[in-house]
């Protein structure tokens, strides 16, 4: 039973005016360990009892059944029950130690699926740290998830359609070359497109070209869906670069273009239910009464639309993985599209568009302004990888020089600092972004959360410290109950951090858990000869576990030694 829940039965035995629930809602969190680990204050009953609340809370003290509590004393109005430390650190040590990395699984899930709609660049545009929010985002979300017992599926929606393809192609037909694109592709078809859109200010001619193009392109035209094909492979390339960099990988592509055949079923659904109206010649959904504008479902040229593609994916994805959860993680900016997604698909009649969850992340600046593609305050996503990691190499270089596999170890820091201050900062959060301060070894970084598993690892090894579920670990003092107690609270975490879909709650765990332990060494020399050595290296080892598991959930990885 959990502490909380025994505290409050115990409780409940001798008050005869409140029954356990009302009991647990009161329990408090002493405001200092030394005080207790729960309280209960006597407040509350002053009324029905005509008393004074601390001489309640001195009398309930000592009438309460203390059995399995170190204590339980009256500290002016509350009573403060300290848990026996000794009893619950060796079920915490010998239990991690049992279940290794499957500590903290729960089964919420029960196996059921869920989507989650992440990363989705678009073809031949430079792939933003938007879309990385996104990608490690999603990522962590997904680890998140199955930890709690659900399947996830992690989908790439490609944003590999829309008109912007027939500018694409009229630019390229204009003054596209072959060879330069292959070289280098993104770069090479983002200047046709910013060129493109500047020359159609002067002869709007070529946008009814553009318009055409892509008509032709949603038609099957072999010569546009070619061309098609191959902006979508060539970005795909440096894509996928990225991809092996981030070590994230998909179980779906399926992009917008996967959905150009898909959309008729939703639109005839709406048609039969006489949702769709005309204005100007489009067809629209209205939705006042969710108090959003219309929803733009065809152009008045029978174009189909981003929301339009939406619908359609939604269905699918209903049909194909028949998710409990359809999670989107894309950026605030886009809060009304999912809002009319959800509301247009609640009024063709599915209640599973409550399942649908958009999830939202606040901008990233530099040098504390807005990026902008036009301004040319952009952030390219590869080299500043490659910079996250040489940094880590010489930081490395300059601690420990020895170190066997260099490298390697930088990529796992360089890379794992770059997305741990991602995801530490609350998603709804912005954040600047920093190099220097996301690759520090100080501060609340991945470096650091890393730097404290190897040090746990260094003395593991120095110990030659060989675990046991069934050996009698134990440790009573205020620090290692500190630790103790995060350990205990991994799986509460997990499971809140999935509730708000937010990995920041993951990240700031294993800060806190780094650092408890940090304390803990800075005070305790685990290594020396001691009756409490083994119980002391057992705590180390666990810590280790658990922190190596938390960082798994965020997508970093733990060298051994750095
Ligand atoms: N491609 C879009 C963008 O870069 C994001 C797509 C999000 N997913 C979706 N199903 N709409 O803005």
């Amino acid at each position: 039973m959990n502490q909380k829940n025994l505290v409050a039965e115990r409780l409940a035995a001798v008050l005869p005016h409140l029954d356990v629930t009302a009991i647990y809602a009161l329990l408090e969190k002493p405001k200092s360990s030394e005080m207790g680990d729960i309280a209960f204050p006597a407040f509350s009953l002053a009324k029905v009892e005509h008393k004074a609340p601390q001489a309640i809370a001195a009398d309930i003290a000592e009438k309460v059944d203390a059995a399995g509590f170190e204590k339980v004393v009256a500290t002016g109005p509350y009573v403060n029950f300290f848990l026996d430390k000794a009893a619950i650190s060796h079920q915490v040590l010998t239990q991690v130690i049992s279940e290794q990395a499957n500590y903290g699984q729960l089964n919420i899930g029960q196996g059921h699926n869920v989507t989650i709609d992440m990363s989705s660049p678009n073809i031949a545009k430079p792939f933003s740290v938007g879309h990385l929010r996104s990608t490690v985002i999603g990522d962590a979300l997904a680890n998140i998830y199955a930890k709690m017992g659900y399947t996830p599926i992690r989908i790439n929606h490609l944003g590999d359609w829309g008109k912007q393809f027939g500018m694409l192609i009229v630019a390229y037909k204009l003054w596209g070359d072959k060879a330069t694109i292959e070289a280098n592709p993104i770069d090479e078809l983002l200047k046709l497109y910013v060129r493109i859109n500047a020359e159609v200010e002067e002869r709007p001619e070529l946008d009814e070209e553009a318009r055409q193009w892509f008509k032709k392109l949603e038609d099957g035209d072999e010569e546009a869906w070619e061309l098609w094909q191959w902006f979508r492979d060539e970005s795909l390339v440096e894509f996928n670069r990225i991809y092996e960099k981030l070590n994230v990988h998909f179980d779906s592509f399926n992009g917008e273009a996967f959905y150009n055949d898909k959309m008729d079923e939703g639109i005839q659904i709406l048609e039969d239910k006489g949702l769709l109206k005309e204005s100007k010649g489009a067809k629209i959904v209205d939705l006042e009464s969710y108090n959003l504008p219309p929803a733009l479902i065809m152009k008045s040229d029978g174009a189909t639309l981003y929301i339009t593609r939406d619908m359609a994916t939604a269905m699918y994805r209903k049909r194909t993985y028949d998710f409990v959860k359809n999670i989107y993680v894309v950026g605030q900016e886009q809060i009304n599209h999912f809002k009319q997604l959800k509301a247009v698909l609640k009024e063709m009649g599915f209640d599973w568009s409550d399942d649908m969850v958009h999830v939202t992340m606040g901008l990233v600046t530099k040098n504390k302004k807005k990026l902008s593609t036009r301004k040319g305050n952009i952030i390219l996503l590869e080299p500043t990888l490659d910079e996250a990691v040489s940094r880590a190499l010489s930081q490395i270089e300059a601690k420990n020089p020895e170190l066997e596999n260099k490298e390697e170890v930088a990529k796992a820091v360089g890379i794992g600092a770059v997305k741990f201050f991602d995801l530490k900062t609350d998603r709804d959060n912005g954040y600047d972004f920093d190099l220097e301060a996301m690759v520090s070894f100080e501060g609340e970084t991945g470096p650091y959360v890393q730097y404290a598993y190897a040090r746990i690892q260094s003395i593991l090894r120095k110990a030659d410290f060989v675990p046991a579920a069934e050996n009698d670990y134990k440790l009573a003092d205020a620090e290692s109950w500190d630790i103790i107690k995060h350990i205990q609270n991994f799986s509460n975490i997990v499971e809140r951090a999935g509730e708000k879909f937010d990995p920041s709650l993951v990240a700031k765990y294993a800060i806190n858990l780094a650092q408890a332990f940090n304390k803990y060494y800075a005070h305790t020399r685990i290594l020396d000869e001691s009756p409490e050595r083994d119980s002391r290296l057992a705590l180390a080892y666990t810590t280790g576990l658990v922190l190596k598991e938390a960082l798994r959930l965020l997508g970093v990885d733990t060298p051994e030694k750095m």
